[in-house]
């Protein structure tokens, strides 16, 4: 398959390019995220991942190239279109916690008080919904510090999705879950893109989780996609850079 080859592509990174001061991040990164599809994110720590995220959202800026959303350009308009855009795309961070003075309800319905104009009847209901999707309905009182880690993963998702977006960019969200709620998470992911017809980016390095969620994969490594492929072609990939990740192997050409 060619990046993205038939498909709608609802985000695009063309030839881009980014540093941090002297330090080289992206080379030369082009990825087609294809709409309705669950698209992994591999690589090494430090390869770039979230930063490939933030480029998406909009909240990083390339030093070359290109990022698109739908066919705008997001570089090259004001920052006003900018956050119009930004509204349909909802980054599930990494280490993103729930305020810990605020109910779960209460939690959930921010970026709704925040972006829409909803009544108060209306914002419950669209946040029981939320809830409701990844598991949580009987959590709309509870405060975070009552909730396991697994719950608040999920209530961050119901916080991520509430305002339905049509990107959903998940950051590592598995890292350090027992495979027990690891499971659960992955089926969270699952649920929810069928539930809002949605698109989502998954940045992970449990394969497990990869392989049952992924309709696409992309692995980062150098400063550019080095394959991108369907799970099942990845899965089985001749690149040796690939199969190496995938093995875990000490010996190979990744540099370690
Ligand atoms: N705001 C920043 N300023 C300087 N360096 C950064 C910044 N954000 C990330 N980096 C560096 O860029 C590299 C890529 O980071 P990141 O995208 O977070 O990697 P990954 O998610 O793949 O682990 C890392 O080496 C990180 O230290
Ligand atoms: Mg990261």
């Amino acid at each position: 398959m060619r990046n993205g080859a038939g498909a709608n592509v609802i985000a695009r990174l063309e030839n881009t390019a980014l540093a941090f001061g002297s330090r080289i991040i992206l080379r030369n990164c082009t990825l087609d995220i294809v709409e309705g599809a669950i698209t992994c994110i591999i690589g090494l720590s430090g390869a770039g991942k979230s930063t490939i995220l933030r480029l998406i959202d909009g909240l990083l800026l390339p030093s070359e190239g290109h990022v698109f959303v739908r066919d705008q350009d997001i570089c090259h308009v004001s920052e006003e279109q900018r956050n119009v855009i930004r509204q349909k795309i909802s980054l599930s961070f990494q280490f993103s916690a729930l305020l810990d003075s605020l109910s779960v309800g209460d939690n959930v319905a921010l970026p709704l008080r925040e972006h829409t104009r909803l009544t108060h009847a209306e914002i419950h209901r669209t946040v029981m919904d939320a809830l409701d999707s990844v598991g949580l309905a009987n959590a709309y009182d509870a405060l975070p510090g009552e909730l396991s880690g697994g719950m608040l993963k999920r209530a961050g998702f119901a916080r991520a999705i509430v305002t339905r977006p049509e990107l959903v960019l998940y950051d590592e969200p598995t890292t350090g879950l027992d495979p027990i709620v690891t499971n659960l998470i992955t089926d969270t992911i699952l649920r929810l893109r069928d539930k809002l017809a949605g698109t989502a980016v998954v940045i992970s390095h449990d394969l497990d989780s990869i392989f049952a969620m992924a309709d696409y994969v992309a692995m980062l490594f150098e400063g550019a996609i080095i394959a991108y492929d369907t799970a099942a072609a990845i899965r089985s990939s001749t690149n040796p850079i690939v199969q190496q990740f995938l093995a875990g192997a000490e010996t190979g050409p990744i540099p370690i």
